[in-house]
């Protein structure tokens, strides 16, 4: 792996030039012909170069928020529709329902447009205006209802359903269940990691929202390392699987709370079901480590990303401490900052969390917002 980021490094390999050593090309420059469907994937995997020093490991990160419409999300999007389309559960013209609180919502409504589908959406009435605002601006027809628990028929996600089943030439594509979504991270982002390393990886980390990304990459490299390679979930406070994991399967405790949108379950999806025993261990990241990674990796690495992909960076460090030194852990930058910045960056807004004290005096500068 380090031969092959110094290869990158110049600009005669970046160029493709012979220099008399093996040049490697970690992704396939793109010309999607199918459009926006077929640039869904092939990120780029970055070295955290200052964080890998801190933690005396190398820390690897795929930047999934350079997905074109903005998220790891895009890939489980791309693969719900396709394996709708090859199932027989859509025609042209058709209608994709799902409940998402965001990005699976934003890859959908995208990918619906590209392929000429109608998108309705329904989400909790707590999320933020401003994903509300972009999936209409998107043309997807949005729900917010009361955010009830799942065993409520009001829930989103059975709203969803009915709505689906409403209609002719409609799917319910629901995502937490749905293993195409998993298939995508199977297919897709496992390879590009293997590839990307050349193989040389000890661990994967990732949080789980549908439990599809940490799933399907578990699944992918434990089988072509022939499972040497280690998975790890990264969860945060208030979701059930962290106790779940570490207890061997017996508790679902669900203490405490986090500011991190888009990850932490309160049960086993059918996507994570397969995987759940392959998992090797799991951690716990509190709200003030997330915070303060978000600030970190923006002053630290230049990068703009949001509190999930800031704890999955806290994990991957926690990861290589366990495995010990110079060990290599790959996570996910799942998606960039822009859409949480009204909060993450507002001071009122972090202490209205209690989380300004969490921001290290250096990096109270990037607090710019009220
Ligand atoms: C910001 C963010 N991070 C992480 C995830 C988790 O991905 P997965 O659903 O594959 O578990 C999601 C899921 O929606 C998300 O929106």
């Amino acid at each position: 792996m380090m031969a092959l980021v110094r290869a990158f490094t110049s600009s005669a390999a970046q160029r493709g030039v012979n220099i008399g050593k093996p040049v490697k090309i970690p992704f396939v420059p793109l010309v999607s012909e199918s459009g926006f469907p077929g640039a869904v994937g092939n990120t780029p995997l970055l070295r955290l170069n200052k964080l890998s020093k801190t933690c005396n490991a190398n820390i690897l990160a795929k930047a999934e928020h350079l997905n074109p419409g903005g998220s790891v999300k895009d890939r489980a999007a791309l693969y719900i529709i396709m394996d709708a389309e090859q199932r027989g559960l859509i025609k042209p013209g058709g209608t994709i329902v799902e409940g998402t609180a965001g990005n699976t919502g934003i890859g959908l409504a995208h990918i619906c447009r590209a392929r000429g589908y109608k998108c309705v959406i329904y989400m909790p009435n707590t999320q933020s205006q401003g994903k509300i605002n972009l999936l209409k601006l998107l043309g997807a027809e949005v729900h917010p209802v009361p955010a009830v628990p799942l065993d409520d028929p009001m829930n989103y996600n059975h709203q969803a359903k009915r709505h689906a089943s409403s209609l002719e030439n409609s799917v319910w594509t629901n995502q937490f269940d749905n293993r195409a979504n998993r298939q995508a991270h199977i297919e897709t982002t496992g390879p590009e990691i293997w590839a990307q390393t050349n193989g040389e990886i000890d661990a994967f980390t990732c949080s789980t929202g549908t439990g599809g990304s940490l799933a399907g990459t578990t699944r992918y490299l434990k089988d072509i390392s022939n499972g040497r390679v280690q998975s790890f979930l990264a969860d945060p406070p208030g979701s059930v699987l962290y106790s779940y994991i570490t207890s061997g399967g017996v508790l679902k405790e669900r203490s405490g709370s986090s500011i991190t949108e888009g990850i932490g379950q309160g049960r086993v999806t059918d996507n994570l079901a397969p995987e759940i025993e392959s998992i090797d261990g799991a951690v716990q990241i509190p709200d003030e480590k997330s915070i303060e990674m978000v600030y970190r990796l923006l002053d630290e690495e230049g990068l703009f990303v949001g509190a999930s992909s800031a704890l999955n960076v806290v994990a991957a460090c926690e990861v290589a401490q366990k495995l010990g030194p110079n060990s290599t852990v790959v996570t996910l930058l799942c998606d960039s900052a822009e859409r949480y910045a009204p909060r993450l960056f507002s001071r009122s807004w972090l202490d209205s969390k209690g989380l300004s004290s969490a921001i290290p005096n250096h990096l109270q500068k990037y607090i710019v917002l009220d």
